[in-house]
């Protein structure tokens, strides 16, 4: 058989399309928006389809929510090139392109232990400067700690 095959998913009613994720990172960007799949949102993850822009890519659809924007420059640390739709009655009423912050304050632990941030007694918000962007290179403003790109989802500081 020579025919094409095409995985086919429906579209949404509403909610949030998280598209032109790199391939077979969707799953850290569940991560790092802490989704777990026990929220008892309908996700639909579709991995390593094909792309006109990116050769392969994946997409996260997740019906009935809507993210912040403090989220949204969480997912360009995943997925610099995202595009964010947001979706209601069946249309895109907004498209984002996620763009990474020069700083990112609060969402990442560092990974140096004896980083005064790690300390328990006095426990300060983490700060870290993006050094490079393409690829996400952080740096802590504290200790200088670097942070690499595919380090980031074990970094992330989950909310309880
Ligand atoms: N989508 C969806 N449900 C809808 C509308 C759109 O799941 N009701 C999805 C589409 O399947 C696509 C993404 O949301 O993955 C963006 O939709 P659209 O802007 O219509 O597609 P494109 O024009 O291809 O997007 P882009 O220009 O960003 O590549
Ligand atoms: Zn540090």
């Amino acid at each position: 058989m020579s025919e094409e095959s095409t995985l086919v998913v429906s579209k949404i009613k509403n909610g949030t399309v998280i598209d032109h994720i790199p391939a077979g990172r969707a799953l850290d960007i569940l991560t790092v928006l802490n989704i777990n799949g026990r929220e008892g949102y309908r996700i639909a993850i579709l991995m390593n389809v094909e792309s006109k822009k990116l050769g392969k890519k994946d997409i996260i659809k997740i019906e009935g929510r809507m993210l912040s924007v403090e989220e949204l420059n969480i997912v360009s640390l995943v997925a610099p090139r995202a595009t964010i739709n947001i979706i209601e009655d069946f249309a895109v009423i907004t498209k984002h392109r996620v763009e990474t912050p020069n700083y990112i304050e609060g969402v990442l632990r560092c990974p140096n232990p004896t980083c005064i941030t790690n300390k328990r007694s006095e426990p300060i918000k983490t700060k870290f400067k993006t050094v490079s962007k393409d690829p996400i290179k952080l740096q802590c403003e504290y200790c200088g700690a670097i942070i690499a790109w595919n380090e980031i989802p074990k970094l992330i500081a989950r909310k309880r």
